[in-house]
């Protein structure tokens, strides 16, 4: 086997695998050297095992950006022994660390690549396509829209956060056609114009959209959608997209099929973030990078209020004019009239399907330790 030059071998999970010695340790994907590898995104690594262990329909996976292959010998050696997997990189050093990697590891499922994704998509299809760029997704989604076999799923991360969540709208307007702006939920409203734009996608090649999982985690969105065929499906997609007018004097959001206003945030997914029967068939574990990290997000999904848009408990008490309360009693005490959870966008976020009005009054009534 021939070791790259300048590699070092690290474990991730379970698995040991070859990257260069000098790589990002976090933050978003900036280039070290010419191979990248970045140590903080085992977390979305470990999601992508377990939800294809959680996933036997995909028999054939594509790393469509796999740089050292890491995710691809992952996905081989701890999700699924049984799935055909392509590691692709368009950089041919990138394909001495995957060529090095699946050897290593011995997975004898793993094909090297060596293309641009888009032309690889013009002639392969398959029923799983991992899409991991540098910044934004949206060149590569018409190739993975058309690249995805019926059923097909799409893992899409995407780094470029400040367009989405709303500190650069414009940027969001060119890239996403979606208006988006800052807000206490702008993490939530970054990954649902995401979502929305990748359904428009779809749409194209006539495809509807359900999500699997989606979420925000350190300096990435990332979601998880199953493709529908069908133009009814792509219609009926594409008609539930909406906008979400939020009023930051009053704190209402109120959500629309119809844009309200040109600061309505959207178009973006109002849909379910989440598919509870894949959710329940995830776990965390015990040889993943990130076990306690991971339990602890799948604890928050699962028990996640699929109502869009959430309060943060200081909005709410500035709103109120109190000082914040403790999250547990507000939760409690909204619970006793409707639903509330909490979320995973923020550690301080509040979802309830209760009007403002009543958050607002049954804030007050929240005492002070
Ligand atoms: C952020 S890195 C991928 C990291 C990797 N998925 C992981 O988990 O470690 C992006 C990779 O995409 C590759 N890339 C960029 N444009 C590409 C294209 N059009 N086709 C194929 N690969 C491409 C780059 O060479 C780089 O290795």
């Amino acid at each position: 086997m021939s070791v790259p030059t300048g590699s070092v071998l690290v474990k991730e999970g379970a698995t040991e695998f070859f990257v260069p010695s000098v790589h990002s340790e976090k933050g978003p994907g900036k280039r070290v050297g010419r191979v990248f590898f970045n140590d903080q995104m085992a977390f979305n690594r470990d999601v992508t095992v377990m939800l294809l262990k959680a996933y036997p329909r995909a028999r054939t996976a594509l790393d469509a950006m796999s740089s050292t292959g890491a995710r691809a010998v992952r996905i081989a050696r701890e999700s699924r022994p049984d799935i055909s997997i392509v590691a692709n990189d368009r950089d041919s050093e990138a394909c001495e660390y995957i060529t090095a990697n699946a050897e290593l590891t011995g997975s004898d499922n793993v094909e090297v690549s060596n293309d641009d994704l888009r032309c690889l998509l013009a002639r392969r299809v398959f029923d799983y396509i991992d899409l991991d760029p540098f910044g934004t997704p949206v060149p590569f989604l018409p190739a993975v829209m058309q690249g995805l076999k019926r059923h097909g799923v799409a893992g899409v991360t995407a780094t470029d956060t400040a367009p989405l969540a709303g500190t650069y709208p414009k940027k969001c307007l060119r890239r996403y056609g979606a208006v988006s702006m800052r807000s206490p939920f702008g993490h939530e409203s970054g990954v649902r114009i995401l979502i929305g734009h990748i359904a428009r996608e779809a749409a194209k090649e006539d495809k509807g959209l359900e999500c699997l999982l989606s979420f925000y985690a350190d300096h990435y969105m990332r979601t998880y959608v199953r493709v529908v065929d069908g133009g009814g499906e792509a219609d009926r997609t594409v008609g539930s997209l909406g906008y979400i007018h939020y009023d930051r004097v009053t704190g209402d959001r109120s959500v629309s099929l119809e844009r309200d206003s040109p600061r309505s945030i959207g178009p973006l997914w109002l849909g379910p973030l989440h598919d509870a029967e894949v959710l329940d068939g995830m776990a965390a574990g015990e040889n993943l990078q990130t076990r306690k990290r991971c339990a602890r997000y799948l604890d928050t999904w699962k028990q996640e209020l699929e109502v869009p848009f959430f309060y943060d408990n200081d909005e709410l008490a500035s709103l109120v004019r109190t000082s914040p309360r403790r999250l547990e009693d507000v939760l409690e005490a909204l619970g006793a009239s409707g639903r509330a959870s909490r979320t995973h966008f923020s550690p301080t976020g509040i979802r309830t399907d209760l009007p403002l009005r009543d958050v607002l009054g049954i804030y007050a009534s929240v005492r002070e330790h």
